[in-house]
């Protein structure tokens, strides 16, 4: 007898609808793969969550002046208001450089296993450094941003109260590390999928039950597992078949620029599918508009099938179902400039 079958015949034997034992049964499945967003910021090692160092992190975090151009802040690419991303194939940073990858949501990001999409970075606080340095996106220096802060007596007061007992704590690790703790409170729990993971069996209408089904039964759920729904393991992009190169670019080889194995050639993080209606266009190049193509170029890149177009909208309407609440933020208020702030460049 084959495992549904059993179920049924138990089911019915216990007096319980067959309806019923296989809705039961798919909640269960989908709390052995998933977990719900929680509703507060989780435990980081090393790095207490303090009210302070969040409001500080946070200023930072939409500090433009921690770019040479004083124009550009973390959240020019990830727009907090907009998704936590910028809705641009691949980003623009300094001097209206296109950059070469498409920009991931911050939101939730706290729960990926590490970060960027090749996960270059362990951590949040070690993500933090590489944008201010980076010449394509704030074109900073650790030098230049230790002096525009020491430069406003609001941030260096800020700075001592957030890391007490250090002889000189507005350091660049410091920014980092509060940066780090304001993105932690960027989590957005409430979605329909979470409720329904936390025992609201109406919480998902039919379509989206059943496209959850589908993502559970064709596979994607291997990869795309976890509270993120990804960010957890490296696949290659094309395990089955590889996309055309306006999908897949033959120049960014993915994890293979990290760790130098031929086997990482074009191996990139599951992404993260929380939001993922939010946060179009799609994949690393951003060569993807529509969720429903993305969907289907996971099918065949990723499991070697061709998706029904029936299927691809149950998929899609189980992932518009992973769309949090996010998080209200009042634009900070940042100290204003003085004569040793270091002059803005083009
Ligand atoms: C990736 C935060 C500035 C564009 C990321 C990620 C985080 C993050 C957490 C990884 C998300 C994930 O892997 O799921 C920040 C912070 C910034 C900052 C805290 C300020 C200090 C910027 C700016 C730009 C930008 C100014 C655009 C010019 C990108 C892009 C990626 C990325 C394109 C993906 C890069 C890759 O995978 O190689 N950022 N970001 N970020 N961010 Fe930012
Ligand atoms: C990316 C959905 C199966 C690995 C994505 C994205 C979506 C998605 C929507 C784009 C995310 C974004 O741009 O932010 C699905 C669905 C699947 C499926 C619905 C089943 C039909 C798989 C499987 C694997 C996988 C089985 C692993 C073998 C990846 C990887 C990326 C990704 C590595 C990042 C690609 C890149 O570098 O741009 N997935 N996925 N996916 N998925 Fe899947």
């Amino acid at each position: 007898m084959k495992d549904g079958t059993l179920c049924i015949a138990l089911a019915l034997a216990l007096g319980l609808t067959a309806g019923q034992t296989l809705a039961d049964d798919l909640a269960e499945r989908a709390r052995s793969l998933f977990e719900a967003v929680p509703q507060s910021p989780p435990v980081i090692d090393g790095n207490d969550i303090t009210e302070e160092k969040v409001a500080l992190g946070k200023m930072l975090f939409f500090e433009p002046r921690l770019s040479s151009s004083h124009l550009i802040s973390c959240n020019t690419c990830h727009n907090v208001g907009m998704g936590g991303h910028d809705y641009l194939q691949t980003s623009i940073g300094h001097g209206w450089q296109k950059g070469p990858r498409n920009s991931p949501t911050v939101f939730n990001a706290v729960f990926n296993a590490a970060q960027f999409w090749d996960g270059r970075a362990a951590d949040l606080a070690e993500q933090a450094k590489g944008p201010v340095q980076a010449g394509v996106e704030m074109n900073s220096t650790p030098e230049r941003v230790v002096a525009t802060l020491n430069s406003m007596p609001d941030y260096v007061e800020r700075f001592r109260e957030v890391f007490p007992g250090q002889s000189d704590s507005v350091t660049f690790d410091n920014m980092a590390t509060a940066i780090e703790a304001f993105e932690a409170t960027l989590i957005t729990p409430g979605a329909s999928f979470d409720r329904y993971l936390q025992g609201d069996e109406d919480a998902l209408d039919d379509s989206e039950k059943k496209g959850l089904a589908l993502f559970i039964d064709k596979g994607c759920a291997a990869c795309h597992g976890g509270t993120n729904l990804g960010g957890q393991g490296y696949y290659p992009f094309g395990l089955v078949k590889k996309p055309g190169a306006d999908i897949l670019p033959v120049g960014d080889k993915g994890r293979f620029e990290v760790t130098r194995t031929a086997s990482d050639e074009y191996v990139f993080r599951a992404a993260p599918l929380r939001n993922i209606a939010l946060t179009a266009p799609y994949f690393h190049s951003g060569g993807v508009w529509s969720l429903e193509a993305a969907v289907a170029v996971m099918g065949t890149s990723q499991l070697g099938t061709e998706l029904s177009e029936e299927d691809v909208s149950f998929i899609v309407a189980f992932l518009k179902t992973l769309t949090g609440e996010v998080p209200d933020i009042q634009y900070p208020l940042l100290p204003p400039s003085t004569d040793t702030t270091p002059k803005p460049e083009s």
